[in-house]
């Protein structure tokens, strides 16, 4: 079946990263059936959608403002991200929620933003390490999800991405079990079928293995989206 694969490059990449890596993904992007979605930095997105022509992979963005334009000095909005061709924006990532003190209301308007200029909202949320020993993480992802999702969130135009905070580029990945008992519960909670993506120290050899859980739809891939053989190697691993 079809999985989904989001690269958030995160604040990774230069020109010169971009002209090694890129050609060395295109001809697995090319022939994929998977949906691939690139989240560079906003600076490599003209360079990046120029790369990528020709090849299946779409173009995503780590963040946007609420407001469509206005006085805010350095933010982007989400019709100018649709504007130049992007179709999937990152919302609520937990990097963003600790270090900006990005609140659930403020992701849930960063969503409306996002739908509102048409594009997919990948929804991120996860619990941290405290929570997951308390035994209490399925309540408070539930939560979370339940207080970022936008009236406007349909099956078409939203992601949620369950990315446990203390498996984020720490190598600790969540077990097959924990993975699967949280997208169940996320499965229930939805009631439409929103695709479900596992994010969390994703790598070449773990990929395949999550894939094929039950409500795994696809993955989001933070440090193995930079490295070629690796990432090629997820993108084939459904
Ligand atoms: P890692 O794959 O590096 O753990 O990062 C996951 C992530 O934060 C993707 O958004």
């Amino acid at each position: 079946m079809k999985k989904i694969i989001v690269a958030n490059w995160k604040m990774n990449g230069s020109i010169g990263f971009m002209n090694t890596f890129i050609p060395a993904i295109a001809p697995i992007l090319t022939k994929t059936s998977n949906q691939i979605i690139i989240c560079p930095p906003f600076p490599y997105f003209s360079s990046l959608t120029t790369a990528l022509k020709g090849t299946k992979a779409q173009l995503g963005a780590q963040n946007c403002h609420t407001d469509p334009q206005g006085a805010f000095t350095g933010e982007v909005s989400a019709p100018m991200l649709a504007d130049l061709g992007c179709q999937a924006v990152i919302v609520g990532h937990s990097e963003r929620r600790i270090l900006f003190e990005e609140s659930d209301d403020l992701v849930k308007a960063k969503a409306a933003a996002i739908h509102a200029a048409g594009m997919t909202a990948i929804i991120c949320i996860g619990e941290n390490l405290t929570t997951r020993k308390s035994g209490h993480a399925i309540d408070s992802v539930i939560l979370q999800l339940q207080a970022s999702l936008p009236p406007s969130t349909t099956s078409q135009n939203t992601l949620i991405a369950y990315e446990p905070i203390w498996a984020i580029g720490t190598g600790l990945t969540a077990s097959l079990q924990e993975i699967t008992e949280m997208h169940h519960a996320l499965h229930q909670t939805t009631k439409i079928p929103i695709p479900l993506l596992y994010g969390g120290s994703v790598t070449d050899q773990n990929a395949k293995d999550i894939l094929s859980l039950p409500h795994v739809d696809g993955v989001l891939v933070g440090g193995a989206s930079l490295k070629a053989e690796a990432f090629c190697k997820i993108v084939s691993a459904s």
